[in-house]
């Protein structure tokens, strides 16, 4: 098997395998910028908080991966949260809920 036959191996490995659809790097890359961007535009260029909430990992701690991306895709009914279903899969919404958990996305984004 050659490099690259690896590479690829072990990024369906490490994605969400139970979510269904592994998210490819290159789709990785899109949603990491979706969330600084749009996310990014209500919660902070740095997850810290603005019209919504921090979605740093501390205020995030309790929190499930499922609720995370359940709010991602449903999005909070009365409230400026919108739902994302119409952009994303439930694997991806999940995989960005795993990342937001992590602190991940952004390298000074911390705890
Ligand atoms: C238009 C503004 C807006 C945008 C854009 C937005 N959010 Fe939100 N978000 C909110 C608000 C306001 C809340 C608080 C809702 C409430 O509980 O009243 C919220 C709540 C949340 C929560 C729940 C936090 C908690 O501690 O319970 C998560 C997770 C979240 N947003 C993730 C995201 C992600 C990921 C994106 C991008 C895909 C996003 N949001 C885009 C406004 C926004």
């Amino acid at each position: 098997m050659t490099r690259l036959n690896w590479l690829a191996l072990s990024c369906l490995l490490a994605g969400p395998v139970l979510a269904g659809n592994p998210v490819t790097a290159e789709r990785q890359q899109e949603l990491r910028n979706l969330m600084i961007q749009d996310c990014g535009s209500c919660h902070g260029l740095t997850l810290r908080g603005g019209l919504g909430p921090a979605l740093l990992p501390s205020m995030l701690r309790g929190k499930s991966a499922a609720y995370i991306s359940t709010m991602i895709l449903e999005g909070r009914p009365g409230s400026a949260m919108p739902g994302w279903r119409p952009l994303l899969s439930e694997a991806e919404a999940h995989w960005m809920a795993e990342l937001l958990l992590r602190g991940d996305l952004l390298p000074e984004q911390g705890s």
